[in-house]
C-alpha cells in the first residue's frame, strides 16, 4: 500500500550497524523487525535486551534473495522447500532442522531454526548488501503490538536502535504465518496472511492445528496473552455493539471504538476507527488502529468482533490475544 524504496546511503550505514554488532529496525511486509547480526551472539544478545524478551524465545532468521534453506538446514523437508517455492520472497516462516552454525542464542537452543525471506524492496536490498542472516524478531516491546511504521518503533524502542530504516506502512500488517516441518507433520504455529488452506494445497494436505503434543517449542500461539494493546481491549458481537457502548457511557467510562462500520449519529462522540471489511485490508490497518486508540487512555478498547471464516482467522487469533486478561 504505502511502501517506499530503499536509500543507498541509508543500506550503507545500516550494514555498517549490523556488521557494529548494534541493532537495526528495519520493515518488512508484514511488521518491522528489530535486527541484528545472526552470526554474532553478543548482537543476538542486544535483541533480548531491548525487547525486555525472555531468552529462551527463539526468532526468526531473515534471508536475502540470494541466501537458499540449505544453508542454515541440516537437511530440507520436502514440504520445507515446496513452501519457500510457492511462498519466498513472503510472509511465511518455515521451521526447519538447523545447521550446526546456527547459533543458540537464535533458536533459544532448540535442534531447529525458524527462516523467512521477507518481500520487502528495503528488507531485501537490507539483506542482500549485508550478505548474511538477520535474526529478527518484532520491533516492539516484548508482549506488545507489533510496529507497523518507522514511527511506532522509534516510539517504543528509541535509544535501543542503531537506526530505524523507513520503509513506509507495512502492506500485510499481521506476523507472518508460521509451519513448523521440523516434526513428522506439518503444523501451523501462527496463523497469518498465507492461509492454512493455501499452505494444504501446495503440501496436499493441510497442516495441524498446534497442540501441546505436537509442538515442543514456546512459539508465540502458546502464550495466550500477546500482542497487547495497555488499554483493556473487549471484543464484542457486532449485534450488541451499539447498546454495550451505550451501556458503557451511561456508567461514565469512555470506549473507544474499532469496528468494520462508521459509528451511527447517536454514538458520534466516541473516538472510532472503522477498518474496511475484507481481511487484508483490516490486518493491514489492525496495529496502526490499536496503538491510535490505547494512546487516547481511554477506560475501554471496544472491538467489534470480525468474521469466523478461514479467511479471518489471523485477524481472529490477534485480536483474541489482544483482548487476553492476566
Ligand atoms: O512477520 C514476522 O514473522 C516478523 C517479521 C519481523 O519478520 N517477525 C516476528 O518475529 O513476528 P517474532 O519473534 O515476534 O515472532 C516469531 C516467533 C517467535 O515468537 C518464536 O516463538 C517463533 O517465531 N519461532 C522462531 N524460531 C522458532 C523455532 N525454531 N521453533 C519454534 N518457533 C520458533
Ligand atoms: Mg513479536
Amino acid at each position: 500500500m504505502t511502501e517506499t524504496a530503499p536509500n543507498s546511503n541509508e543500506i550503507a550505514r545500516a550494514v555498517a550497524a549490523l556488521r557494529r554488532g548494534e541493532l537495526v529496525a528495519f520493515p518488512t511486509e508484514t511488521v518491522y523487525g528489530l535486527g541484528a547480526d545472526a552470526s554474532s551472539e553478543a548482537a543476538v544478545r542486544r535483541i533480548f535486551a531491548a525487547k525486555g524478551r525472555p531468552t529462551d524465545h527463539p526468532v526468526i532468521v531473515h534471508l536475502g534473495d540470494n541466501a537458499t534453506l540449505d544453508d542454515w538446514a541440516a537437511t530440507v523437508p520436502p514440504a520445507a522447500r515446496k513452501l519457500a517455492d510457492r511462498f519466498w520472497p513472503g510472509p511465511l516462516t518455515l521451521i526447519v532442522p538447523r545447521t550446526a552454525h546456527v547459533l543458540d542464542v537464535v533458536t533459544g537452543g532448540q535442534p531447529s531454526v525458524g527462516l523467512r525471506m521477507p518481500d520487502h524492496p528495503v528488507a531485501q536490498a537490507l539483506l542482500r548488501a549485508f550478505g548474511g542472516g538477520i535474526a529478527a524478531p518484532s520491533a516492539n516491546r516484548f508482549g506488545r503490538i507489533s510496529p507497523t511504521q518507522a514511527a511506532h518503533v522509534r516510539a517504543e524502542l528509541g535509544a535501543a536502535v542503531a537506526m530505524v530504516l523507513d520503509g513506509g506502512s507495512s502492506r500485510v500488517g499481521v506476523e507472518s504465518t508460521i509451519v513448523d516441518l521440523s516434526g513428522d507433520q506439518p503444523v501451523l504455529l501462527r496463523p497469518g496472511h498465507i492461509s492454512a488452506a493455501e499452505i494444504g494445497a501446495v503440501l496436499g494436505q493441510p497442516p495441524l492445528m498446534p497442540t501441546s503434543a505436537n509442538t515442543a517449542t514456546r512459539a508465540p500461539g502458546t502464550l495466550a496473552s500477546h500482542y497487547a494493546p495497555v488499554t483493556r481491549l473487549e471484543l464484542v458481537d457486532g449485534a450488541r455493539l451499539h447498546e454495550i457502548l451505550s451501556d458503557l457511557l451511561a456508567q461514565g467510562l469512555r470506549p473507544a471504538v474499532l469496528a468494520r462500520r462508521p459509528a451511527p449519529r447517536h454514538l458520534h462522540e466516541i473516538p472510532w476507527i472503522a477498518l474496511p471489511n475484507d481481511a487484508a485490508g483490516y490486518a493491514h490497518g489492525l496495529y496502526a488502529s490499536l496503538r491510535e486508540l490505547d494512546r487516547l487512555g481511554c477506560d475501554r478498547i471496544v472491538v467489534e468482533a470480525v468474521p469466523d471464516t478461514e479467511a479471518w482467522l489471523h485477524v481472529r487469533d490477534r485480536l483474541r490475544r489482544a483482548a487476553h486478561r492476566e
